[in-house]
This record gives structure tokens, C-alpha cells and sequence, in this order.
């Protein structure tokens, strides 16, 4: 049999690969020779992928509130590894930040188009019934989602509102005990901490708190900063966070909203919370005027926070 030129080339180029690292390249070539067709089903991991739905009921919808959360900590999956790469980029320029950047808007953009699915996509009374399996476990502790916020912000931003001034110079240990969401968690009857939170704590702390430490000189606020003193910030990559700080602070959590108010609204009395909180209070955007840039965002518009308006100012842009 005779080899192409192209087939000849490829082979001496094995053989060097092998040979700089002492192995016997006659070896591999058998492994190649023995191995199976890759397919698209292992590939993929399929089979282990579709067995992850294990409803706690036999109401049909659940496995549809399972699927979906599913899916979103996947986009919050793929959204962490871009932060992960803006973090580590090294020099940053204002084109790789961007380009990552317009990465998670899309990711987020996507959830946010198609959170219908639980707003709508559910019957009511199957939800009130099976979600009463699931406590006290809820959307809240997603540990993906607290560390989009921490790679995205200055930790103390995300800090209490009325707690930030006082702790500006405070350590990420002391800022992590106020951060905004534990006001969240906290029972309606007693004012303590509900065991959503606890558990949550329990298991993510000192994931959070570390993260938190890492991203002091690499969170993408303090990435922002620094491009603009080595004059590298551009308009283009401003809007790019502009963008960010609304999809994540205000129109994911309004559709996410919608689905509470369609599930959980009741007169006279709305429906409690698996997590326990005060939901209409807690969940609404211009109630907790979650701000990652406040620097990029005028009086006016961090007055107006999540009041519908802010986008069609940015698409202005
Ligand atoms: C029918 C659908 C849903 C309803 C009725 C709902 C309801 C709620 C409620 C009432 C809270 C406040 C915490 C609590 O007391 O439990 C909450 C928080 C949260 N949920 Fe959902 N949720 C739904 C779907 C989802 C989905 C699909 C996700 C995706 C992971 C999710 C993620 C979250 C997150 C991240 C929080 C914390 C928000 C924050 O701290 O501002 N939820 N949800």
C-alpha cells in the first residue's frame, strides 16, 4: 500500500509529537487502531444526562420546573466560563472583554425570552401541590447565580443598600455577612434566618467568600477601571456592561417575577414562599436596586431602577 505525501507528513509529524515526549508513537497508533467510533450519544454523555429528572410527585409539570432549572444553571454554567476567562486574560483588551461579555448577555437574554415556560407553562394547581414536596429548598440557592453577581461587581455592591457606606472598608468576611440576599431569607413571622439560608450558607460560604477574595482585583468592575486609566475603555464596552448590569439586575428577575406573581398571588392573602420570603417585597428589581456599575448609570436612571424605562435608554445608545 502506498502512503500520500499528505498521510507521510502527518505521520513524521506524530512520530516527533511521541518521540519529544519519550513515548512509542507504534502504541498510539494501535490504540487509534482498537478504539471505538466516537458517537454522539456518549459523546455528549446523553443517556446519564436524560436520567437527572427524578421528580419528588407524579404531577406531570414537575419534570418540566425540573427540566427548566436545569437549564438555567447550565447558562449559568456556560456564563462562568466566560467570567472565569475575562478573569484570567492576561493583558485584558477592551475586544476580548467585550466579545466575552456579549457572550453572557446572549446567554442571558436567552433565559430571560424564554422564562414563559414556567410563567406559563405549568398548571397552577399542579405547581401549588408539587412545589409542597420540595421544601425548604428553592430557586434561591443557586450557587451558580451568587457568583455570576460576585465575578461581575465589587463585592461591597452587593452589599444591603443601608449597609454599603459603613462598609466600604470592611473585609469581604464582614461584607459577606450583609449581603443583600440574607435580608431576603429571613422568616416572615420571626425575623430569623430561614433554613433555606442556613443550608444555603452551610454549603457556599466560603466558596463565596473566597471567590469574593479572588475577584477584589478581578471582578470585571475593577477590570473596567483599569482599562479606562490605561485609556483602553471604550463606548462600545461601557454598553456592554450597561447591558449586563440591566439583563442581570433587572429583566431576568422580572420575568422570573411574573412567574411568582402567577403562581403565588393571592387575595387576600399571597401564598407563602417555599424559601420562606417575603417575596412581593423581596423579589421586585426597583425594591432592591441591584446596581453592578453605578458609576455608568446617571441619578435619574439609578432613581428609576427597574422601572421599565432604563432599557430603552440604553438601546439609545
Ligand atoms: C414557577 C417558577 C418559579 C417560582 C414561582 C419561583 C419563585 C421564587 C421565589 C418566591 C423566590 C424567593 C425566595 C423564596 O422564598 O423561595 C425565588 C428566588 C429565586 N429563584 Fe425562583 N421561582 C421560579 C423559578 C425559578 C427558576 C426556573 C430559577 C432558575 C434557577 C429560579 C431561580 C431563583 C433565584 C436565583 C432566586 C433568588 C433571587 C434573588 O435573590 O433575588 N427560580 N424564586
Amino acid at each position: 500500500m502506498q502512503f500520500t505525501p499528505e498521510i507521510e507528513e502527518r505521520l513524521a509529524r506524530l512520530q516527533e509529537k511521541y518521540e519529544a515526549m519519550g513515548q512509542d508513537m507504534t502504541s498510539y497508533l494501535d490504540g487509534l487502531l482498537y478504539a471505538d467510533f466516537l458517537t454522539y450519544w456518549d459523546y455528549i454523555h446523553l443517556d446519564t444526562l436524560l436520567s437527572l429528572q427524578n421528580p419528588k410527585t407524579p404531577f406531570p409539570d414537575e419534570e418540566i420546573f425540573i427540566i427548566y432549572h436545569q437549564i438555567t444553571e447550565l447558562h449559568f454554567k456556560l456564563m462562568l466560563h466566560e467570567c472565569r476567562q475575562i478573569a484570567a486574560k492576561q493583558p485584558l483588551t477592551a475586544e476580548f472583554f467585550i466579545t466575552r461579555l456579549q457572550r453572557i448577555n446572549r446567554y442571558f437574554e436567552a433565559l430571560t425570552h424564554s422564562f414563559d415556560i414556567m410563567v406559563d407553562g405549568m398548571e397552577k394547581e399542579q405547581f401549588l401541590k408539587f412545589r409542597m414536596s420540595l421544601l425548604p429548598a428553592s430557586g434561591f440557592q443557586s450557587g451558580q447565580y451568587r457568583m455570576i453577581e460576585i465575578y461581575a461587581t465589587d463585592f461591597i455592591n452587593l452589599v444591603a443598600a443601608d449597609k454599603r457606606e459603613e462598609l466600604k472598608s470592611s473585609t469581604i468576611e464582614e461584607q459577606f455577612e450583609y449581603l443583600y440576599w440574607k435580608f431576603g431569607a429571613t422568616e416572615l413571622s420571626t425575623g430569623k434566618k430561614t433554613l433555606t439560608l442556613k443550608q444555603f450558607e452551610k454549603k457556599y460560604a466560603a466558596d463565596f467568600i473566597a471567590l469574593g477574595k479572588a475577584n477584589v482585583s478581578h471582578n470585571f468592575n475593577v477590570l473596567f477601571r483599569q482599562l479606562k486609566e490605561r485609556g483602553q475603555a471604550t463606548p462600545a464596552l461601557e454598553n456592554e456592561l450597561k447591558q449586563l448590569d440591566i439583563n442581570v439586575n433587572v429583566n431576568w428577575p422580572l420575568s422570573h417575577f411574573k412567574s411568582a406573581v402567577r403562581y403565588l398571588h393571592r387575595e387576600p392573602e399571597e401564598i407563602k414562599a417555599t424559601g420562606g420570603t417575603n417575596w412581593q417585597k423581596y423579589l421586585p428589581p426597583r425594591f432592591q436596586k441591584r446596581i453592578f456599575y453605578p458609576a455608568l448609570w446617571n441619578a435619574e436612571e439609578i432613581e428609576n431602577w427597574g422601572k421599565g424605562w432604563v432599557e430603552k435608554v440604553l438601546r439609545e445608545v
